[in-house]
């Protein structure tokens, strides 16, 4: 068995218990099984295309100064985080999308998480151009300022994360990587505790499941980080 120190680090923890606590099995720690009626055959087929279907994907709403006064866009993107502290995103822009010359020309901009009451919002950004028109106004999405960076941001959006870029990689054939510090990350009353963690019940949240193109919120929660050395404190 093993004995469980909560003012050790994580990280040392790990070190010390490694080999015991990779081999237990989160199913005999009372971990629900999932709802869902899973039964996949055992043979794996190679689909004729490969894809990047590591569902589900966050996918922000981006928020921007335009090139010109008044011309801000708001795109949607696929964002990782790079590091939690301290904190650091990732995104990944086209080159044929009009918000990679922004991010590049401003060097800030801000994620807006979007939750299920402006999913319809959410398709129009992705459906429409901001070289067309203003993608506040197609959207219908409401432009506010953001607390610490200039970009601005989506009131709707119950989280917004602040960005800096601090790097940016080139991705041929047709992308770059902008690497990005969070300067600071504002949330809606009662969407976190007041600890600052996340009350994913309160907050309908939406992630796309790449490989199917489907917006899905959350459902019921199956575990969490550190169950099965029974830690209950950890946070990322
Ligand atoms: C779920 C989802 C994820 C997307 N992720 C990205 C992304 O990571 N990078 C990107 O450049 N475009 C991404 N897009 C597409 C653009 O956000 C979108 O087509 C945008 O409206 C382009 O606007 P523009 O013509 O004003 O540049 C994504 C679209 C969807 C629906």
């Amino acid at each position: 068995m093993i004995m469980i120190n909560k003012k050790i680090s994580r990280s040392r923890f790990i070190k010390k218990t490694a080999a015991g606590a990779a081999f237990i099995n989160l199913g005999t720690l009372g971990v629900t099984a999932a709802r869902i009626k899973y039964s996949p055959g055992s043979e794996r087929i190679q689909l004729k295309e490969a894809g990047p279907m590591i569902p589900p994907v966050p996918a922000i709403l981006l928020t921007v100064n335009g090139l010109e006064e008044g011309k801000d866009e708001i795109s949607v993107v696929w964002t990782f985080v790079v590091e939690g502290k301290p904190p650091q995103i990732g995104i990944s822009v086209a080159d044929y999308h009009v918000a990679q010359k922004m991010i590049e020309k401003h060097g800030e901009f801000v994620l807006n998480v979007p939750v299920e009451s402006i999913v319809e919002e959410f398709d129009r950004v992705d459906m429409n151009s901001g070289k067309i028109a203003d993608k506040f106004k197609l959207s219908g999405l409401t432009r506010v300022k953001a607390s610490k960076v200039s970009a601005p941001a989506i009131k709707e959006s119950p989280i917004h994360v602040e960005c800096k870029v601090t790097q940016t990689i080139v991705a041929p054939p047709q992308r770059k990587i902008f690497i990005a510090d969070v300067l600071a990350t504002t949330v809606l009353e009662n969407v976190c505790d007041e600890n600052g963690r996340l009350m994913v019940d309160n907050t309908p949240f939406f992630g796309m499941t790449s490989g199917s193109g489907e917006f899905y919120i959350m459902g019921r929660k199956v575990g969490y980080i550190g169950k099965s050395i029974g830690r209950t404190d950890i946070k990322y």
